[in-house]
């Protein structure tokens, strides 16, 4: 998560944030996705390492490996507990890993941020941004968000795509700080809970 984000600051009441890390607690799944656990290292490692998958994302483990992605898991885990950070993945009929999804949370801020893939085999066909907007919606709902923001690199399209017709608004630039200390520049994108209700509750 980088350390400049959210760009927009408004101090939630202490117990709002409690009320966050609480929900964050209680999460067990997220829409069709359930929470990562540690014997999921090895099927999550067969996701990420498609460069596809994981060339455009900035907060995975670098290096990327079987040890890392086992440790990736823990540390959700224990953000779990503390009540700040989720890691959920999606299970194909065969129980192969085809999705994951990282949500990050400063409950202090009352905002969240949502990242994560899909398996390159069912890109292009809606189902990232079907799967993005149900999760958007479970951020403001269950979590109790009143921000959400959202970067994507400088040349991922579909994700800019997506952000854009999801009704987010572009805030400009900043520098995201990988794992392993090497930067990349990310487009910043956020979005209220009341810009998000007027826009998709009524539909
Ligand atoms: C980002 C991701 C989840 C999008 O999922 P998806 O199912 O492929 O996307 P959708 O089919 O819902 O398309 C979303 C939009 O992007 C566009 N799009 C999708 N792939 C594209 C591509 N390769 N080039 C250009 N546009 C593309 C679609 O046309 C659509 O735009 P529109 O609604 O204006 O027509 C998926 O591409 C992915 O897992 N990418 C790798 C990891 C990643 O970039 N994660 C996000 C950063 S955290």
């Amino acid at each position: 998560m980088a350390g400049d984000l959210p760009l927009t600051r408004n101090p939630a009441a202490t117990e709002k944030a409690e009320a966050i890390r609480a929900a964050v607690r209680g999460a067990t799944q997220m829409g069709e996705s359930r929470l990562a656990r540690p014997e999921d290292a090895a099927g999550l490692y067969a996701l990420l390492a498609d460069p596809k998958v994981f060339a455009p994302i900035y907060s995975l483990p670098r290096p990327l490996t079987r040890e890392t992605v086992a440790a990736f898991i823990d540390h959700h885990l224990a953000e779990r507990e503390t009540g700040i950070g989720l890691l959920f993945v999606r299970e194909g009929e065969d129980g192969r890993i085809l999705g994951y999804s990282d949500v990050q949370v400063w409950p202090h801020w009352g905002a969240g941020e949502l990242g994560g893939a899909l398996h390159p085999s069912l890109h292009r066909q809606g189902a990232g941004g079907r799967g993005a907007g149900l999760s958007f919606a479970w951020m403001y709902d269950t979590l109790g968000l009143d921000l959400i923001c959202e970067t994507a690199s400088l040349d991922n399209v579909a994700t800019q795509r997506m952000l854009d017709g999801l009704g987010f608004r572009r805030l400009g630039e900043v520098t995201s700080v990988r794992p392993d200390g090497t930067t990349r520049a990310s487009l910043v994108w956020e979005m209220t809970r009341a810009e998000w209700a007027a826009r998709h509750d009524a539909s």
